[in-house]
């Protein structure tokens, strides 16, 4: 017999095509628990019942089960990583070949992954020939959370591993630190659900050929069947010999080891090769 908390997942698949059976189990009774609280509703079928009649409701859960926590420079070390030894080696190989760097933020809350890496951009940028272009996709599954990334405003706490001087980057009005135009428009957000069966890549990419996916803190809300569902799309997004930029305690699926190495023993970077 199918469960109130099934019933729940199966009316989100229905109503906003999202699909969240794959979902880590102890996670989602937990949010859930959160939402019973918030709504004051005290048992599952209260809270399904409630969620029928309250139709604004959707969103709220949504909000909870995506759990869109993130931060500017999170994890630093994979940062200056990137910015050190991968970024410089990419721009001087494409600007030699005529093509754009390609990067997808793959799960980018609202906004601050990809807005890290097009700071660390714009600083590799300065001695690079005119006519070099980068493009920067990022998307997410929540709606609401992409609205947010584009508008760009942000807390202090989700500042708080920034290098003091990027803080030139944005403007403060009280509590709120605003990122400056040229940064934001470095970076073309859409909504996209990495289960979508219908594409491999974001459809505004066009084409996919990306030189660097970074997908962080994602894969962890899954089951490994639907990981390896999310891998297919990531591992048929990148280039050859393209990067792979995971989460601290994330790897590649067990089916999908011999497909990536890793490049250096201190972060969660990987490189695809052909097995
Ligand atoms: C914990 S945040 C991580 C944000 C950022 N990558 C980081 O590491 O700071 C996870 C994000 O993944 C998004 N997400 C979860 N499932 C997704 C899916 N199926 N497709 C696209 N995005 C998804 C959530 O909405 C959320 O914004």
């Amino acid at each position: 017999m199918i469960n109130k908390k099934d019933m729940v997942i199966n009316y989100l698949l229905k109503h906003r095509g999202i699909d969240f059976s794959g979902c880590c189990h102890s996670m989602v009774e937990h949010q859930l628990e959160q939402r019973m609280n918030t709504t004051g509703t005290r048992t599952a079928p209260e809270y399904y019942e409630y969620l029928q009649s309250h139709p604004e409701e959707l969103d709220s859960l949504i909000d909870s089960l995506t759990i869109n926590a993130s931060g500017f420079f999170r994890d630093p070390l994979v940062f200056s990583y990137l910015s050190s030894k991968i970024f410089p080696k990419l721009i001087s190989e494409k600007a030699m070949s005529g093509n754009p760097l390609r990067i997808w933020s793959a799960g980018c809350a609202a906004g601050e992954e990809p807005y890290s890496v097009a700071i660390e951009i714009s600083k590799l940028m300065k001695n690079v020939a005119a006519g070099f272009t980068v493009n920067i996709i990022a998307t997410d599954i929540n709606a609401g959370t992409v609205d947010k990334a584009r508008a760009g405003r942000y807390t202090p706490e989700r500042l708080s591993n920034i290098r003091f001087e990027y803080l030139k980057h944005f403007t403060q009005r009280g509590n709120t630190f605003s990122l400056k135009r040229n940064i934001k428009q470095q970076v073309n957000f859409s909504r996209y659900d990495l289960l979508d069966e219908k594409s491999y890549c974001p459809p505004e990419s066009v084409y996919g050929g990306f030189d660097v996916v970074l997908c962080r803190n994602v894969l962890i809300y899954y089951n490994t069947r639907y990981r390896n569902r999310i891998f297919i799309k990531l591992h048929r997004s990148l280039n050859e010999n393209g990067y792979l930029v995971m989460g601290e305690t994330e790897t590649p699926t067990k089916r999908f080891q011999n497909c990536f190495k890793k490049v250096n023993e201190c972060c969660h970077i990987f490189k695809k090769i052909t097995p």
